[in-house]
């Protein structure tokens, strides 16, 4: 069960004028809590203005490193990440939850693997997190990196990506591609699409000697690598992908959740901590998430976009529909596993268990 714990923030580190990354104090009692796989993601909760705020961000420190720390990008209009680049400050506390999350690497030090990630933007993140642990962990292994922004100065973690390539310069490279300055070799200006993606796998790897491909950034960027891979033949199990901003793509799905109808009344019953909660779900609208909210105290929850996982719940009897998922594994949505906050009942009794 993912649980918050109120953290001491220990340092608040200016990263590009746009970003800055958080690392936590943590108490030795709850320390073996905050044990994370490199990709995974911690969820900050707090108040502002009167509301509570909740955002998942992903850690960007190697589990390696004993340090626990996110990166957090302004965002235009964005409530949280505005307060963490503007006011937050070292000694201010965080309610922080215990990390989780499927996009995730597990290194093996006698591996001898060849590693590929396209990141854009804050999607270096979890990217940063595995390349470390790779460089650390797995002596025989390489990784490749494409990493695309803006320009030079709003590349994330630049230093110390270029302190690592120096380090390891026979197992890392490192590509930056830029969409709004000139780096002086066309295949490297521009955002990274499905034509860059190609070219890329022609000229700077052997794709078929691959063993995983590791994505992370806006939606286009996601799908533009993703299909491109599939048809130059890469096993789709070696592709492991984390969306950024999935805004558009749940408002494009709510419109649809709407024509079709929505889902039946239903009576739920749902188990959380040890607890069980029971109640009738009369707006078919509304997510499990959102109505059990009312009932449950305390269910999980980051993202609400299908994205995070921390809403996750098994289903032990009767259907619900999810209006999107990008976050669970195949087999765990065969397993019967469902984002709550996606979730609205489709027959008239559902049984769920958020302690699976
Ligand atoms: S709250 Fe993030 S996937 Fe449901």
């Amino acid at each position: 069960m993912p649980k918050f714990h109120k953290l001491s923030v220990r340092e608040v580190r200016r990263e590009t004028p746009e970003c800055v990354s958080i690392s936590f104090d943590v108490p030795a009692e709850v320390r073996s809590e905050y044990d994370f796989l490199p990709g995974q993601h911690l969820t900050l909760r707090t108040h502002l203005d009167g509301s509570e705020i909740r955002r998942s961000y992903s850690i960007c420190t190697s589990p390696m490193e004993g340090e626990l720390r996110v990166a957090v990008k302004q965002v235009p209009g964005g409530q949280f990440s505005g307060f963490a680049n503007e006011r937050l400050q070292s000694g201010d506390e965080l309610d922080v939850m215990t990390p989780l999350g499927n996009f995730a690497l597990h290194t093996d030090p006698s591996a001898l693997h060849n590693y590929v990630a396209f990141a854009a933007g804050s999607g270096i993140t979890p990217v940063i997190s595995m390349l470390k642990t790779v460089l650390r962990n797995e002596p025989g292994s390489r990784f490749t990196l494409f990493y695309g922004n803006k320009n030079s100065e709003s590349v994330i973690f630049r230093e110390e990506i270029e302190g690592l390539k120096n380090e390891h310069m026979t197992r890392l490279a490192v590509h930056y591609v830029l969409s709004q300055e000139d780096p002086g070799i066309e295949l490297f200006h521009g955002r990274i699409d499905a034509e860059k993606c190609r070219k890329f796998c022609q000229h700077l790897m052997d794709v078929e000697a691959v063993d995983g491909f590791y994505l992370c950034g806006p939606a286009p960027m996601i799908e533009a690598v993703r299909s491109t891979l599939l048809e130059l033949g890469v096993d789709e199990r070696k592709l492991h992908s984390e969306l950024f901003n999935t805004t558009g793509a749940i408002a494009e799905s709510r419109r649809d959740w709407a024509k079709s109808g929505g889902a039946a009344t239903s009576s739920i019953t749902l188990t959380l901590d040890g607890k069980t909660y029971s109640y009738q779900h009369i707006n078919p609208s509304e997510t499990i998430l959102d109505a059990g909210a009312n009932f449950a105290p305390e269910l999980p929850y980051a993202c609400k976009g299908g994205v995070c996982c921390t809403c996750k719940a098994k289903v032990l009897e009767g259907e619900v529909e999810m209006e999107v998922c990008y976050g669970l594994e195949k087999e765990e949505i065969a397993a019967g596993y469902v984002l709550t906050c996606q979730s609205h009942p489709k027959t008239d009794k559902v049984v769920l268990s958020f302690d699976e």
